[in-house]
């Protein structure tokens, strides 16, 4: 028997840390673990990190601080608290992170954390324990398997990893050094897992990769399959009924996987697809490998595949260099495509990434001032993706209880949070939706016809 613990794991950044926070908690649990959300109960503290942009660094070592108030508060009153920082800023940092923060027991990197249980021992003898080098062991095959308990306590839509790391080298980006290389995994694994969510109750599939749409695994019959080929196969296990992927880089979207959004009704018609510039000059200078039009041109292949396709997407702003001329390129893209969403971020100077050293960096008031004038133009389409949708009719996966009494709240194919008056029981199923109103922040809808589950 093993002692009962708590562990209170805390994710940043991106969907990848928060299935890595999920697979680790599977991983402690055997250890004795449960969960809490409260880190004032914790045996065991764990910040996943990002180290994406300084602001997401940042955020870490001011989490360490009030995490080590806890730890002290606990050592007074005879408790021992081990705290732990895990993901890319500890990929990254290492033993820097020690030094900086000496509240911190443990670091584990990206491609380590499966070893954490070895490590909390470890860390009771020694001082500190620093681990972050890249093992030849896949990370996946060494993980415990979620519960049935846990994975209804995380909801009817599940992340499930396909591939990590990036050898793309986009010149802003830290990914290729945090993360690694581009490494597929198997797709009999995938599947298995996949499974065993959708035997659990989970409707909805979403494939992560930091470049999911490079995804090249080894096929059950030892040869290899694109993403096209590994989502065809998710789309057929009985349960799942909704299939999604991200984040693709526009190069990787190959015509098999384009067919695939119109042979595949299963795959949702929303893709975000990050362009982060639509300046050819600073498409180039990033080094992303594709033009505007290279862009534009694989949206319109898409919206030919399937006509009901909406898209997201990631913005720079202020990049090095970045003129008005080229800035004004990106807004006119965003009404160009016409985006139901997207993300945007202000260039951050990341050390070790070639875009650091370039001379022509952009000041902070700048910076400021493109990125708020990009999100009036992303808000502005995205209030006109939504009003198009009033009085359409489309399948919404309810998730939970909503708001009021008697409401409940799912999502559409666009990943618009839809409130509907109807009964609990809908939970954890399709069906279709009739949009009756849409505010904000919000959107209302009524019940079009009681459906089947898809995937029944
Ligand atoms: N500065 C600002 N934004 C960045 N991103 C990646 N690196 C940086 C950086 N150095 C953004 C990109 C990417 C998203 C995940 O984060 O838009 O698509
Ligand atoms: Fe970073 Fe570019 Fe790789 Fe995306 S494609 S993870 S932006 S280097």
């Amino acid at each position: 028997m093993t002692a009962e613990r708590r562990v209170h794991i805390k994710s940043f950044g991106c969907q990848m840390n928060v299935y890595d926070s999920h697979r680790l908690a599977d991983t402690l649990a055997p250890a004795g673990f449960s969960e809490t959300s409260r880190p004032e109960d914790a045996d065991l503290i764990v910040l996943n990190t990002c180290h994406i942009r300084e602001k997401a660094e940042e955020k870490v070592f001011s989490e360490l601080g009030r995490m080590r108030v806890i730890k002290e508060a606990a050592a007074i009153a005879g408790r021992r608290v081990t705290i732990a920082v895990a993901g890319c800023v500890a990929q990254a940092q290492g033993r820097e992170i020690v030094r900086r923060a000496p509240a911190v027991d443990i670091v584990v990197g990206s491609q380590n954390y499966y070893r954490l249980p070895a490590l909390l021992a470890r860390a009771e003898r020694d001082c500190s324990v620093v681990e972050t080098d890249f093992p030849v062991e896949d990370k996946f095959d060494n993980l415990s398997p979620p519960s049935w308990a846990a994975i209804r306590a995380r909801g009817v839509s599940a992340f499930v990893t396909v591939q990590e790391g990036c050898d793309k080298f986009c010149t802003f980006c830290v990914v290729p050094y945090t993360r690694g290389a581009e490494a597929s995994r198997p797709a009999a694994n995938i599947l298995a897992e996949t499974k065993h969510l959708a035997q659990a109750g989970v409707r909805e599939i979403t494939l992560l990769g930091q470049n999911v749409n490079a995804y090249d695994g080894e096929a059950p019959d030892g040869r290899r399959w694109g993403l096209a080929r590994l989502l065809a196969r998710i789309s057929e296990i009985p349960r799942v009924a909704r299939v999604r992927y991200a984040t693709s880089h526009p190069r990787d979207m190959d015509a098999s996987l384009i067919a695939a959004h119109r042979d595949l009704p299963k795959l949702m018609a929303f893709l975000h697809l990050p362009v982060q510039s639509g300046s050819d000059r600073i498409l180039s200078r990033m080094k992303r490998r594709h033009t505007r039009a290279n862009y534009l041109d694989t949206i319109g292949r898409l919206r030919a595949a399937r006509p009901d396709m909406a898209f997201s997407s990631d913005f720079i702003v202020g990049f090095p260099g970045e003129s008005e001329d080229d800035f004004e390129a990106t807004l006119s893209l965003v009404d160009e495509v016409g985006f139901a969403g997207a993300f945007s971020f202000k260039y951050s100077a990341r050390p070790g990434t070639p875009s650091a050293e370039m001379p022509d960096q952009i000041d902070e008031a700048t910076k400021s001032e493109r990125l708020y004038r990009l999100q009036a133009a992303i808000d502005r389409n995205a209030a006109a993706f939504n009003a198009r949708c009033l009085g359409r009719t489309f399948d919404v996966l309810f998730e939970k209880p909503g708001r009021h009494a008697g409401q409940i709240v799912g999502r559409s194919p666009y990943l618009q949070p839809v409130q509907v008056m109807a009964a609990h029981s809908l939970i954890g199923q399709v069906a279709a939706v009739t949009i009756t109103e849409v505010s904000s922040n919000s959107m209302f809808g009524a019940i079009a016809r009681e459906t089947r589950a898809a995937g029944d």
